[in-house]
């Protein structure tokens, strides 16, 4: 539905976007995500026509658009801060779109059915300032969807919002997407929504694509330190490859022990980040041999109690600190000595 090959934009000097491809097959939800300034409007903006690349070609339904003008893209928009046309009630902002994308059928059936959509139909007559910041944020996706977009873009589209709803918005989004069954691209900073909302995410960092896949394959296959780092929570030990046969890092004074799955390049030396989650750590609340594999002593610094589980800090021996979730019936408080132990397998090499 969607391909983007080898985008690259400057701004005069400044490299934002760098040498960027993916695509997007029909009815898929998929995310850029990545840290601010990263690239991920620009990318949007591209695809909707309203800057032109430097280099490199955008495809819709297989055909190269870059010399179509954005109202002939059969695109629809939620931008960050989106704003409806203040003088027009929510009706005649429908109607504005339908409109000028000369839509072939029903406009009144269409404005009904996305504003039923939406559960905003009974605010129809309103105006714009009439409404909460949750009903605005509805109406500019009943807006974008009203005549029938091959593809929807959406820039940040919940910016602004308190969590509690954010949160609720997320999966609305995702299950009017579904209904409707439209191709979705997705732009967020937000890791949390990025994994809950999408088939497929594409992490960017620097105007590059970082690695691309389902959320749970970036979360537990992560392919770079940057990956490992910006999704999810995780304990990092730095350290080398013993030998290419044993699969153990020595971190400091620490063996970390390891599972290959055979396909590895690394050799002896080679310096290598391993990363723990922290629902993979196990928290024994009385000290354990150092001997045993990947079981290390500390003390419990910092207990943040999240109501179905804390997350605790644990400073081991060396200083190093290792975040890890226990039940919240445990008894663990700051002070606390303890072990921490995680399997081989469960250790992420990067
Ligand atoms: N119109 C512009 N002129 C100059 N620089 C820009 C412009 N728009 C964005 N940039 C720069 O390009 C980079 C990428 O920006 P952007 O695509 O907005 O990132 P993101 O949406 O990921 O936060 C940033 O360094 C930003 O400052
Ligand atoms: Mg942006």
């Amino acid at each position: 539905m969607l391909e983007v090959k080898n985008l690259t934009k400057y701004y005069g000097d400044l490299l934002a976007v760098d040498e960027l491809s993916f695509r997007i097959e029909e009815g898929q939800f998929a995310t850029l995500l990545g840290p601010s300034g990263c690239g991920k409007s620009t990318t949007l903006h591209v695809i909707a026509g309203l800057i032109d690349a430097t280099s490199g070609s955008v495809h819709l339904r297989g055909k190269e658009v870059s010399d179509v003008p954005p109202y002939e893209r059969n695109i629809g928009l939620v931008f960050q801060h989106s704003a409806l046309f203040p003088h027009m009630t929510v009706e005649e902002n429908l109607r504005y779109g339908l409109k000028m994308q000369d839509f072939d059928g029903d406009h009144d059936r269409q404005i009904e059915k996305y504003l039923e959509m939406v559960q905003m139909l009974e605010h129809a007559d309103h105006k714009p300032d009439e409404l909460s910041g949750g009903q605005q944020r509805r109406i500019s996706f009943a807006r974008a969807l009203v005549y029938e977009p091959d593809i929807l873009l959406l820039d940040e589209p919940l910016t602004g919002l308190d969590r509690v709803l954010r949160e609720d918005m997320r999966n609305e989004i995702r299950s009017i997407q579904q209904e409707v069954d439209v191709t979705t691209l997705h732009v967020t900073h937000d890791q949390s929504e990025a994994l809950s909302m999408s088939d497929q995410v594409i992490v960017m960092n620097e105007g590059r694509k970082e690695q691309e896949g389902h959320p749970t394959e970036l979360y537990e296959q992560p392919k770079t330190e940057f990956v490992a780092e910006f999704l999810g929570q995780s304990t990092k030990f730095e350290g080398e490859l013993v030998d290419a046969n044993t699969p153990v890092i020595r971190s400091g004074s620490r063996e970390i022990h390891i599972e290959t799955n055979g396909d590895t390049e690394a050799v002896a030396g080679d310096d290598i980040s391993t990363y723990i989650r922290p629902e993979e750590i196990d928290v024994h609340p009385t000290p354990q041999a150092n001997g045993d594999t990947n079981t290390f002593s500390g003390r419990i610094t910092d207990v943040e109690y999240l109501g179905h589980r804390a997350e605790l800090e644990i400073e081991l021996d060396d200083g190093t600190k290792v975040i890890a979730f226990s039940q919240t019936s445990d008894d663990l408080s700051v002070g606390k000595e303890v072990s921490v132990q995680f399997d081989p397998d469960k250790v992420i090499c990067v």
